[in-house]
């Protein structure tokens, strides 16, 4: 088995106002492990990247964001390029979020588009796919998963792989409270890191690719999740509003 190192993102959505912010990422510099066996990035709202940036510099927490628009310049209202974001000091990009998808409407094809355009600007990427509870009762999980991951990363290269994270995140258990079985959560890995082996890439790609799992992950829970082989880390939303919940999975996730 490869070993992956764990990554865990914290998700702050449109929560924390400036000094909230601060205050937050003042703390998790205090309080989250520095050991080198899991990779952390926080995505602060866009407001505050600069603040948040500064706060964390020199520290081994990257600075995420939570969204972008693909073209490098132009007449976009309200957008904003992947080079204003790397001035801000981001490295990683979230792309094709559940909330984007399902309460703002991005399709499969923005959401590749995006890929794309991150990997070209030398971005992380964490691509996440999931199921609704619909999809997931009338036994389309891996389908939906798959066609996400596959239409996801097209034109993606096999060395660009390397800076690609998937999350699986079901959308029923964002935010809910409820959280999916480690098993079926692994099980739902694993299918996404067979599309990958078989579908798109190969065998040793697919076994190198980190899979976060992200919905409700608590510090009660993670533990089990990350204890699954093909839970590499979490993408962690209400419970990385909370320095001490944040610190905790990241620990967590460490000692796996
Ligand atoms: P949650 O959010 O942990 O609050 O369920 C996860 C996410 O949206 O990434």
């Amino acid at each position: 088995m490869t070993s992956r190192k764990p990554f865990v993102g914290g998700n702050w959505k449109m929560n924390l106002h400036g000094a909230e912010a601060q205050n937050l990422a003042t703390q998790l510099t205090e309080s989250l492990p520095t050991t080198d066996k899991v990779d952390i990035a926080i995505f602060p709202a866009f407001g505050y990247l600069a603040q948040v940036g500064k706060i964390i510099e020199g520290s081994s927490i990257k600075l995420g964001a939570q969204d972008f628009y693909h073209q490098p310049n132009g007449a976009f209202t309200g957008e904003v390029s992947l080079s204003m974001l790397t001035d801000l000091g981001v490295s990683v990009v979230l792309i094709g979020h559940s909330e984007r998808r399902h309460v703002i409407g991005e399709t499969d094809s923005l959401v590749n588009d995006k890929v794309l355009a991150a990997l070209e600007a030398n971005m992380q990427v964490i691509l996440c796919v999931g199921e609704t509870l619909e999809q997931r009762e009338a036994g389309k999980t891996d389908a939906i998963n798959m066609g996400q991951t596959l239409l996801g990363l097209a034109g993606v290269k096999a060395e660009q792989m390397a800076q690609v994270t998937l999350a699986y995140e079901p959308v029923w258990a964002i935010g809910t409270g409820k959280t999916a079985t480690p098993a079926d959560a692994q099980s739902a890995h694993l299918h996404i890191r067979q599309a990958l082996a078989q579908s798109l890439f190969n065998q040793k790609i697919a076994d190198a690719v980190r899979i976060q799992y992200g919905g409700s992950m608590k510090p009660g829970n993670a533990s089990e999740l990350c204890g699954e082989p093909d839970i590499d880390g979490g993408l962690i939303g209400g419970a990385a509003l909370q320095a001490a919940d944040f610190a905790a999975i990241c620990e967590t996730a460490a000692s796996q």
